[in-house]
């Protein structure tokens, strides 16, 4: 019921009375006034007017189930969420529902995580109260090699939920880094799961930097938050809201095709390497090259000294920019 309030009083430009709120709900005038102390108690302000009932004026950053669920306007994605106060990792999470049949666009999301996980077997520093761990179980019937360009396709909705909440312009750094000012502010990590070459589910994790003020010393150089890049608070449930939105719509566009023709364009005029000299980290040894953008499977086509074009797949290479992080 605290949930269904919540959104009730979300959706309403002004009061809703007591009265309104016991008939709809079945309840007591008391157990309305027990839920709205509860919601004060979590940080939302709440005005209670005699012969008028109760207003939303505002809130904190709060996180809750209750929040996300009341603020995503969607189909399916974020429509059934998950939230932990804290955990180990949103993808172990994710990927444990997953297995117990938890449906295509389930949001699992944490305040803390104290296990948070990073590419290439590094960790993900994941504080209270300050970012945006979350991990969304898909179903996408593709095939697995297909699987790496889901993560594209969730850079690109974080870069749009994040200009469409805060304004802030956001950079893609190839494949799935967003940055800020040339600082990374948020990163995703994409899990899969196959079984006889069918994918049984796929796990994009995303973390972003909210309201870090400040960042670890192994990380500090090249880590950034929305807060410190535009000196202004967010409200997470907000942004993920924002997101879900995004990623809804661009994971249609990306199933039309099954690669990211229709994403491309717009991955491209956001990609921070393109037209730049990016160092690639590849197996065989390292090579300097200029990065033209992506191609239709989500790889980055950059061209070598000699002029020779080569075609770097996302997950096996990885590039760096040559004076720093980008
Ligand atoms: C990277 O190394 O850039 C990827 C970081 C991914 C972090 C997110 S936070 C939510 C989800 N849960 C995890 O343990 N990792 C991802």
């Amino acid at each position: 019921m605290k949930g269904e309030i919540l959104k009730l009083l979300k959706e309403t430009d002004g009061y809703v009375s007591g009265q309104e709120l016991c008939r709809r709900f079945g309840v007591s005038r008391t157990a309305v006034w027990k839920v709205m102390n509860q919601l004060k108690e979590e940080g939302y302000e709440i005005e209670a007017v005699r012969n008028r009932g109760y207003a939303l004026k505002g809130s904190a950053d709060v996180l809750s189930a209750e929040e996300i669920m009341s603020s995503i306007h969607t189909e399916w994605a974020g429509r059934q969420v998950v939230y932990f106060d804290e955990t180990d990792s949103t993808n172990i999470q994710a990927r444990r529902l997953a297995e117990q049949k938890a449906p295509h666009g389930t949001l699992v999301v944490a305040d803390r995580q104290n296990g948070g996980r990073g590419r290439r077997g590094r960790g993900w520093t994941s504080p209270s109260g300050v970012g945006i761990w979350m991990s969304l179980v898909l179903r996408p019937k593709i095939s697995p090699a297909s699987a790496s360009m889901l993560t594209l396709v969730a850079a690109l909705s974080v870069r749009e939920g994040i200009e469409k909440e805060t304004g802030l312009l956001a950079g893609i750094k190839w494949p799935n880094d967003l940055v800020l000012n040339g600082k990374k502010i948020c990163g995703i990590l994409t899990e899969m799961s196959t079984e006889l070459m069918e994918i049984q589910y796929v796990v994009p994790g995303i973390g972003i930097n909210v309201n870090q003020t400040e960042f670890p010393d192994e990380i500090k150089e090249t880590a950034a938050s929305l807060y410190l890049e535009s000196g202004k608070i967010w409200k997470r449930s907000g942004l993920i809201a924002a997101i879900m939105e995004a990623f809804e719509k661009n994971y249609d566009i990306f199933l039309e095709t099954g690669d990211m023709s229709g994403l491309m364009e717009e991955y491209n005029q956001y990609l921070v390497n393109r037209g730049k000299e990016v160092c690639v980290l590849a197996p065989q040894g390292e090579y300097r090259a200029m990065a033209d953008g992506i191609n239709r499977e989500g790889s980055l086509l950059v061209t070598r000294a000699d002029g020779t074009r080569e075609e770097i797949i996302s997950g096996e290479v990885s590039v760096r920019g040559i004076y720093g992080y980008v």
